[in-house]
């Protein structure tokens, strides 16, 4: 992997409902992030034309299309060759259904690079045990790293784990497999209702050996979003000085 700098780790997830509302934060954060997410919210709402709105507006934007593909093999299959059509870089794909999904996703993905969804960063402990995790695998660093295994011998690209768990997952694969964490909150700064559970602060996902770093609310509900993600992007820095 070539090496990153702080704003390329940035992931903005664009989660809003319209063209018109993510056309405004790709013009306000092309220059200080280096990708840009598009999930459930704006793909549903606005179809494969929304991946055109962002690469249009900027001839830099890396595009993660954040599908968390969950679906038998030949089905997530044609929908990332589909996905191929429009030069995504990563796609998501749960990991939960074991490795014949995630070999399909790798051996259907041309230029794309698959990443495997270990364990939403929104669960916790209680909520492992409510779906009938076994106890062994109840706690969230042991089913992640569980699944970041099946995700490496399906030969993913990476997986998407809170930082919680990236220190782990790290030490097992290296640059091996890549990292991207969700659920980053800023010191001392909440969210109001917020739905995640596993969250770390820019610095500690960086520093704990996270290569990417997605960030949503923090971001989108700032009153200067591009202040916020210059913050970030020092206290990425800082963390690669003294990691
Ligand atoms: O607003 P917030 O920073 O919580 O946004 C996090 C983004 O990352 C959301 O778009 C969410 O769908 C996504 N995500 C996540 N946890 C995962 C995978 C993706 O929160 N495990």
């Amino acid at each position: 992997m070539k090496t990153l700098s702080a704003k390329d780790r940035i992931i903005f997830a664009l989660d809003v409902s319209t063209i018109g509302e993510a056309e405004k934060y790709i013009d306000l954060l092309k220059d200080h992030v280096g990708m840009f997410k598009i999930g459930l919210q704006l793909f549903v709402g606005e179809g494969p034309k929304v991946i055109d709105a962002v690469l249009s507006r900027s001839s830099q934007a890396k595009i993660f299309l954040d599908m968390k593909f969950h679906d038998i093999p030949e089905t997530v299959k044609g929908a990332i060759k589909s996905a191929n059509l429009h030069g995504v870089e990563f796609i998501t794909v749960h990991c939960d259904e074991g490795k014949g999904l995630l070999k399909a996703a790798v051996e259907s993905a041309g230029n794309v690079n698959i990443l495997g969804v270990t364990v939403l960063t929104s669960i916790s402990k209680d909520d492992l045990e409510d779906i009938g995790i076994t106890e062994e695998l109840r706690d969230p660093s042991k089913l992640v790293l569980h699944r970041a295994r099946i995700a490496k011998a399906a030969g993913c690209y990476g997986v998407v784990c809170s930082g919680e768990e990236v220190g782990a997952v790290k030490k097992e694969f290296g640059d091996t497999l890549i990292t991207v964490t969700p659920g980053i909150r800023l010191a001392g700064e909440g969210i109001k209702d917020d739905d995640q559970k596993r969250i770390v602060t820019p610095y500690k996902a960086i520093y704990d050996g996270a290569d990417y770093i997605v960030v949503g609310r923090p971001i989108k509900t700032s009153p200067d979003p591009v202040k916020t993600a210059t913050d970030i992007a020092k206290e990425i820095d800082r963390a690669l000085r003294e990691r």
